[in-house]
């Protein structure tokens, strides 16, 4: 669907104390092809990705960041410059039970996984959300069994909201298809509870 505004050309870009959150280059394409076909990476997804669907989710991922200014950014760890996956937000799709509405997601390739990048990188995307977009809430979902992910959830400020738990129209015939629903709303996020602490930058 082409834009409904001119776009940005130039996305915003998010530092941590040990993250970048960037633009997508043509030189990510190889570790992210790497990340989107582990199956460890893609357990709880319906299936991994072959190397042209991921080359297509990278330009789908860079044009995003290219229109809205914002988006699932390509997140380098800046001690070594390596890619370590995506983090950041999306417009929840039309046809899902969330919509209208603004996710956060996340995807790291193993060797980056317990270190606590995602939930660093995540919590700087939760202040952009809030203190520069004054979004007035963000959601997360994923399949009930990815424990990994949800406590990524609960650990930056989403509760889980069970009357919202869903079963994912794109994903029927799948074992995984029943979602859970974690939100977070502007107010109770930026009111200051001291523990928004991972996050410097
Ligand atoms: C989910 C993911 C991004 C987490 O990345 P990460 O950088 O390791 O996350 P963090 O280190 O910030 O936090 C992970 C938390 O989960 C906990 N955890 C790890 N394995 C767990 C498990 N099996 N059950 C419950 N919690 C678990 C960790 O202990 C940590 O919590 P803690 O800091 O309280 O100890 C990463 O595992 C991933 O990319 N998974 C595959 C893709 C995916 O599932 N994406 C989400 C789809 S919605």
């Amino acid at each position: 669907m082409a834009p409904s505004h001119e776009p940005v050309g130039q996305p915003v870009e998010l530092r941590t104390a040990r993250l970048l959150l960037r633009q997508w280059r043509d030189d990510d394409r190889d570790p992210f092809a790497a990340m989107n076909a582990d199956p460890a990476v893609m357990e709880y997804f319906p299936a991994a990705l072959d190397r042209a669907t991921s080359d297509a989710m990278l330009d789908r991922l860079r044009a995003g960041l290219a229109d809205r200014g914002w988006g699932l950014w390509a997140v380098e760890v800046l001690d070594g410059g390596e890619l370590a996956g995506f983090v950041g937000l999306a417009p929840v799709g039309d046809d899902l039970p969330p919509a209208p509405g603004v996710e956060v997601g996340w995807r790291l390739a193993q060797e980056h996984w317990g270190r606590g990048y995602a939930a660093e990188a995540a919590t700087r995307v939760l202040r952009y959300a809030f203190e520069d977009l004054a979004l007035p809430e963000v959601v997360s979902f994923t399949t009930v069994r990815n424990a990994r992910s949800r406590r990524v959830m609960e650990k930056i400020g989403l509760a889980h909201d069970p009357a919202r738990d869903f079963d994912h129209p794109r994903t029927v015939g799948w074992s995984g298809q029943r979602h859970v629903l974690y939100a977070v709303a502007r107010g109770a996020w930026l009111a200051p509870t001291g523990a928004r602490t991972c996050s410097p930058g």
